[in-house]
């Protein structure tokens, strides 16, 4: 390994596995990165499937023995994407072994084992850990953080997060994502996990308290997919088997909450809102302006400039992509509207990792274990408002 490159070994090949190869690819390409990601190793189950996987990705290598590969000392990043119930044992391995780690959200299936994690990256001190909130490093989102920095929202009412997808019907087959033992929860680690932290990350407030939250599981029944893979989104048109298995997570969480600055904030994620693709959105209300995002409009960041005269106020689109005008990441990128989309928002999470492991400034702030144990818990927080029915303050829950 040359002093400007590191080696970089992923576990997991499917969903996540392909958009972080793919920005292990592209960021070098884009950006003057201070470090380059050499990609070294790529793990997964299947050695037939991951042969064919590496020779189309540019993986040197592959294994089926992630144990031995984040020991190899030949690496020096590991990137976790896999079923969330394996983050725990595969992060403690690569930070005992003096890795840095790129763990996929949520942290982990339970509280238990993501404190566990934090524990284990406190001990690792000259390993660095990360976490794959993509969505902060669109550039909407970021220069949505920089509004409120700058002040110009001024004291925050409320605030309306909402992520909506709908492939989740009664054709969907037991995926591991409707497996509790696997996946920990549903809806709320998949979806509203992103909401919680674009929160925090957004509007650097703090949640005090989970006033109310339900959870709701329509579909109770899936077909068994063959082999019981649980494989990935894409297997959903296999739900023909006459065989079903107990889904034991939500489709459907809603919860209210309040922060520290004294904001109301709503959340609302489901995998079963006909008609809503990817819809992960939100409004943020200040005394001074507002602020909307809806992904599936990703350039796009909506403005309400509260302070204009009256007969001047409306909303405001601005198109978030203009280099020159100093949007987040576009210097990288096409000349303005030129857009862009999903997979960019990995690519500069790998420029980001580049530049904090090589002690350089970066332009929007990585998530560590800690800061992603903080959205744990109050997703923690969420699910025990839901079963016991009643308000859950934050620091009840460690
Ligand atoms: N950041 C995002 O926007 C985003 C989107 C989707 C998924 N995720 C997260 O990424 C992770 C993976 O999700 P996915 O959608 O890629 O799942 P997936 O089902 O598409 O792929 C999972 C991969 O993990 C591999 N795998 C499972 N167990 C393994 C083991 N013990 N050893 C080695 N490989 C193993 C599978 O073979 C497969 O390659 C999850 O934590 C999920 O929550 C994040």
């Amino acid at each position: 390994m040359s002093a400007k490159s590191i080696n970089v070994a992923l576990i997991g090949s499917k969903f996540m596995g392909r958009a972080h190869s793919n920005a292990y690819i592209t960021a070098p390409k884009f950006f003057d990165l201070p470090l380059h990601p050499v990609m070294h190793t790529v793990v997964g189950r299947n050695a037939k499937e991951l042969e064919a996987f590496a020779r189309r990705w540019g993986w040197e290598r592959c294994s089926t023995d992630w144990k031995a590969v984040v020991r190899d000392p030949e690496i020096g990043l590991v990137d976790i994407g896999v079923p969330n119930d394996t983050h725990r044992e595969m992060a403690i391995g690569a930070l005992e072994a003096g890795k840095h780690v790129a763990c996929e959200k949520p942290l982990a299936d339970t509280l238990d084992n993501a404190r566990a994690m934090v524990q284990a990256a406190k001990k690792a001190k000259k390993s660095k850990t990360m976490v794959w909130f993509n969505y902060r490093r669109c550039p909407a989102v970021s220069l949505a953080r920089q509004i409120v920095r700058e002040g110009r929202l001024g004291r925050i009412f409320h605030m309306r997060f909402f992520y909506l997808q709908d492939w989740a019907g009664p054709d969907t087959p037991l995926l591991w994502r409707f497996q509790g033992k696997v996946a920990g929860s549903g809806s709320l680690g998949d979806l509203c996990a992103h909401s919680i932290d674009t929160a925090r990350f957004v509007t650097g407030d703090e949640f005090v308290q989970i006033i109310g939250a339900t959870m709701e599981t329509f579909v109770k029944e899936r077909a068994l997919l063959a082999g019981g893979s649980g494989g990935e989104i894409s297997g959903t048109g296999a739900a023909k088997a006459a065989k079903k298995g107990k889904s034991t997570v939500d489709d459907a969480t809603l919860f209210l909450a309040r922060t520290r600055g004294g904001a109301l904030a709503s959340f609302e994620a489901t995998r079963l809102s006909t008609g809503n693709k990817n819809g992960n959105r939100f409004e943020i209300h200040g005394e001074n302006g507002a602020l909307r995002f809806n992904f599936e409009r990703m350039p796009e960041l909506e403005w309400y400039d509260a302070t204009l005269p009256k007969h001047l106020q409306g909303w405001s689109t601005i198109n978030v992509s203009d280099g020159a005008a100093g949007h987040p990441y576009a210097h990288a990128w096409w000349p303005v509207a030129h857009a862009i989309g999903y997979e960019h928002s990995f690519i500069n999470q790998v420029a980001d990792m580049m530049g904090l492991l090589a002690g350089k400034e970066i332009i929007a702030p990585l998530p560590d274990f800690n800061e992603a144990y903080q959205t744990q818990r109050i997703m923690e927080a969420v699910t025990l408002s839901a079963k016991n029915r009643c308000p859950v303050d934050l620091s009840e829950v460690k």
